[in-house]
């Protein structure tokens, strides 16, 4: 398995000068070196992007087994969906509903839905099984597997709690930048952890390590490489469950569909999933916002420079969105199907946090960056226009960890 190139963000402009200065040659024989227009919009905008297209376009729908196996489980319900009217009044919009992730089956983050779904199909070799216990009598017990992943926090603690309740071993490595409670989260379901001085890039190279070294280990990894596809793949199928409760709420108290839905973006598969459930959709097609930390922005420089691109990762208190590389099978999706990006501070995210605790809503640094994002996202009248945001529309954040899961420091 080959890891992603790294380049580095502190050599962007070194890049952006050898990409983007294009040769043009003339008829008299000579040469021109022109600067095209991405490379100003790069320099002097690089915190949002936008694609006019991504609206229409369109893929197929994911399977609807995974939705029959969520609601199998002990603990699952509709996770709430909380209107903000002072948050729409401020923005200039009808309604603004936030998905509320912040007690998902117990934990304090959307990632169980991911890797439920995909340790499921793992350990039954993709058969779309309907429940828990069908996943459980198909363990080897003689020769049961070792489930490793590595982890910004959230998907390393549903990995292990899923083994947990399987009653299987786990490792799960942990990057440096993750908050004491978010390790001991992990912990807390019985998972051997390494913590590593290292980026979050690393600590997947890690767990490869591991899963290559032991004698029935499998990998449940949430982002694809080249030779790696089929458990992203499920896990990104996993967190559709999220939007199809969010359309059925937003029905049920006529506000469906969105206009605008804002996700927070680690690596990017979450962000695959929204765009694969609203594009594969008849009905409706909202503008799909990707909201990213500037220190980690991958996606928005990948969706900038039209290719997939690593970054170098700083410190953000956004910890599970503090990833340097886009899922590779994910990225087609995000250069398709995503209508806007924008990169934040942790300031920008601090202020949203105060607004939201001060509402009363449990949101963890990732949950709140949705409401930061879009306050961004919605600053200018060009912004607004090119995300079809007018004073009728409706705006949905998904929140995806409470305060449990990470709390801001
Ligand atoms: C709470 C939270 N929100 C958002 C994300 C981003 O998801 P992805 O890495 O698929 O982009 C993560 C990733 O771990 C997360 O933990």
């Amino acid at each position: 398995m080959q890891s992603a190139s790294k380049k580095s963000k502190t050599s962007l402009l070194a890049r952006l000068t050898h990409s983007s200065l294009t040769k043009r040659s003339f008829n008299n024989g000579s040469d021109l070196l022109v600067w095209p227009v991405i490379v100003a919009h790069k320099l002097f905008a690089m915190t949002w992007y936008s694609n006019p297209s991504a609206r229409d376009w369109r893929c197929d729908a994911p399977s609807d087994a995974v939705a029959t196996f969520h609601q199998s489980l002990a603990n699952y319900s509709y996770t709430p969906i909380i209107e903000l009217p002072t948050i729409a009044a401020e923005l200039g919009v009808a309604r603004v509903f936030l998905k509320d992730e912040s007690a998902r089956l117990n934990l304090a983050a959307f990632k169980v839905l991911g890797a439920s779904w995909a340790v499921a199909q793992a350990l039954t070799s993709g058969t779309e099984p309907t429940s828990l216990s069908q996943v459980a009598e198909a363990i080897d017990r003689e020769n049961p597997p070792t489930l490793i992943a590595a982890t910004d926090g959230n998907h390393g603690r549903a990995v292990a709690h899923m083994a947990k309740q399987l009653g299987l071993a786990c490792n799960i490595v942990i990057p440096r930048g993750v908050s004491d409670q978010a390790i001991a989260n992990v912990r807390n379901e019985d998972a051997i952890v390494e913590v590593l001085d290292a980026t979050y890039d690393e600590a997947v190279d890690r767990a490869k390590e591991i899963t290559e070294q032991s004698t029935n280990g499998i990998h449940i990894q949430d982002m694809s490489w080249e030779g790696y596809v089929d458990i992203p793949q499920w896990i990104i199928d996993g967190y559709t469950t999220l939007c199809t409760e969010v359309d059925e709420q937003l029905r049920d108290i006529d506000a469906y569909p969105a206009e605008l839905v804002a996700v927070p973006v680690g690596v990017g598969s979450f962000l695959h999933s929204v765009v694969a459930h609203y594009r594969s959709r008849t009905d409706s097609s909202p503008s799909v916002l990707s909201v990213e930390p500037e220190v980690a922005d991958c996606v928005l420089q990948s969706l900038t420079t039209g290719e997939l691109t690593s970054v170098d990762t700083g410190v953000t208190i956004m910890s599970g969105m503090n990833c340097g590389t886009p899922s590779s099978d994910s990225w087609p999706f995000h250069q398709a199907g995503v209508d806007a990006a924008v990169s934040l501070t942790d300031e920008q995210t601090r202020e949203a946090l105060k607004t939201l605790h001060a509402l009363g809503v449990d949101a963890g640094p990732c949950g709140a960056a949705t409401l930061a994002g879009v306050r961004a996202a919605l600053n200018t009248d060009e912004r607004r226009q090119a995300l079809g945001i007018k004073s009728e529309s409706v705006i949905v954040l998904l929140s995806t960890e409470g305060r449990a899961a990470n709390p801001a420091t």
